[in-house]
């Protein structure tokens, strides 16, 4: 036995780590369920570092040192459930087994304590940064026992994105920890891309720039507070022409958004948290919209009753349509931080935000230099109420409050939706509120239901007596 660590699943994501690990000195065991993708994998890449051919479970799971590592690296789901009962059953005490999928969180904090009760370690791993990411350096979140981190930690950092020297990638915290960050970074990355969408739309719909025009105005967008990997690569996106059309590849692609998953689960995730993520909410639903192809083309011809004109002064209403996205970006982070500080409380997981920011800067789809600024705020302050209260968020947002609110009127005005920037803003202005009108949702509970109320004025609980002779007693 002599592999360092074993990778079973060799899809793209798979093989990638696996070289990664093998091209900084691990010895990597090779698991495939077929043997063609470890026999593909070794051919064009076997001179890359150490790795071991095996072809059955139990050749890989002997090929390993003790104790054991093996990263699965599989489809979440059944798939997930199968591999791991398959090598728990070949495992010893003290081995671990790393689910390096987009796993369910639940689903995580079940296996973890399946396994613990065998001494097996659990690691829920969420794994940021794609196919690229996976070889070059990942953003890593791993989950699970603390002290199986102490021996997995070093490797998993080393094959991690790095930001200023320091590892994207951190105990997160037990069991289901880590793949309920990566669902959040998920539910984050939605929001920023739909974010991004609303712009290159009012660009596109409300000044009427062309989609090369566009592509320059989010090329000189990525840098200063939006630099970020999305908007970079959105100027790449629409630079990209069809070779079959000549058109912009944009406006050959069906606009039907796909979603795997992770963007709902965060959704529901709030749901039950009771967290108004509404710029995540905004985006799942904004992509299951857009997969309504037939509704959506038997609704074209309803009235757009425009009211509004194209805004006179284009570079305004570009760098409105930057602060925007900026202040809008903002709300959908603090959102996802506050689902992160509910999830660790409903769950016991004692996680660290400032933490989550410091392993997000680098290797991840969401990575954006503005995390450093995250990082800061949770620094000067862990216990912060929301990001939006740390001074320099509030300062930005502050400062580009009135382009926010002519970007979502002007929209409103030419009937170009903007569901994301526009919940953003609602959500600012009912954070900001001195008093919200739940105290008329309350009095509606009251009539109907005597569900009961609480007074401005003194403590206690009340009712009014709607049917009889309206006075007020206490509940
Ligand atoms: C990442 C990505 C990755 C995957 C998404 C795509 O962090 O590397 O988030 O996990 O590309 O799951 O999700 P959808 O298919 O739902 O857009």
């Amino acid at each position: 036995a002599r592999a360092q660590i074993g990778v079973t699943g060799l899809a793209v994501m798979g093989s990638n780590i696996a070289r990664n690990l093998a091209r900084h000195g691990h010895t990597v065991a090779l698991h495939n369920r077929t043997t063609a993708k470890t026999d593909a994998l070794l051919e064009k890449h076997g001179d890359e570092g150490d790795f071991v051919r095996t072809e059955s479970m139990e050749e890989f799971v002997a090929a390993l040192e003790k104790p054991r590592r093996v990263l699965i690296m599989v489809k979440a789901g059944d798939a997930t459930d199968a591999v791991i009962s398959e090598l728990a059953d070949l495992m010893e005490d003290g081995d671990v087994i790393i689910d390096g999928g987009n796993s369910l969180y639940t689903d995580t904090i079940r296996r973890e304590k399946e396994m613990s009760e065998r001494n097996l370690n659990f690691v829920g791993a969420g794994i940021s940064g794609g196919e690229v990411g996976a070889l070059e350096g990942p953003s890593i979140m791993p989950g699970g026992p603390a002290e199986a981190y102490e021996s997995l930690g070093p490797l998993l950092e080393s094959i991690s994105a790095h930001v200023d020297g320091e590892p994207c990638c951190t105990h997160i915290g037990p069991d289901g920890s880590g793949h309920f960050v990566k669902m959040v970074h998920n539910g984050i990355e939605y929001a920023d891309m739909q974010l991004i969408g609303e712009a290159y739309d009012l660009l596109r719909r409300a000044l009427g720039l062309d989609v090369e025009q566009i592509a320059d105005v989010f090329r000189d967008w990525n840098s200063g507070d939006l630099e970020s990997y999305l908007v970079e690569i959105t100027a790449e996106v629409l630079s990209q022409k069809d070779a079959e059309t000549g058109k912009p590849l944009v406006d050959v692609i069906v606009d039907a958004a796909g979603q795997k998953g992770t963007g709902r689960w965060t959704v529901k995730s709030a749901l039950d948290l009771g967290v108004p993520v509404t710029g995540i909410g905004e985006a799942v639903f904004a992509r299951a919209l857009s997969s309504e192809l037939d509704q959506r083309s038997a609704a074209t011809d309803l009235k757009p009753g425009v009211i509004g004109e194209q805004p006179a002064d284009t570079d305004a209403f570009v760098s409105d349509v930057r602060a925007a996205l900026y202040a809008s970006k903002v709300i959908a982070y603090a959102q996802g931080f506050d689902q992160i500080r509910a999830g660790s409380e409903e769950y016991g997981w004692d996680l660290h935000p400032g933490a989550m920011a410091t392993i997000w800067r680098g290797g991840c789809i969401i990575r954006a230099q503005f995390l450093n600024r995250i990082r800061d705020a949770y620094d000067e302050n862990p216990d912060l109420k929301s990001l939006l209260l740390a001074p320099y968020f509030r300062d930005a947002v502050e400062e580009g409050v009135e382009s926010w609110r002519r970007v979502v009127t002007t929209a409103a005005g030419l009937g170009i939706p903007v569901p994301a920037f526009a919940s953003s803003l609602s959500y600012y202005d009912g954070l900001r509120s001195e008093r919200l009108p739940a105290a008329l949702t309350q009095g509606l509970r009251d009539y109907f239901g005597a569900h009961t109320y609480q007074r401005v004025d003194k403590e206690g609980t009340f009712h009014t007596l709607w049917s009889e002779d309206r006075s007020e007693v206490e509940a």
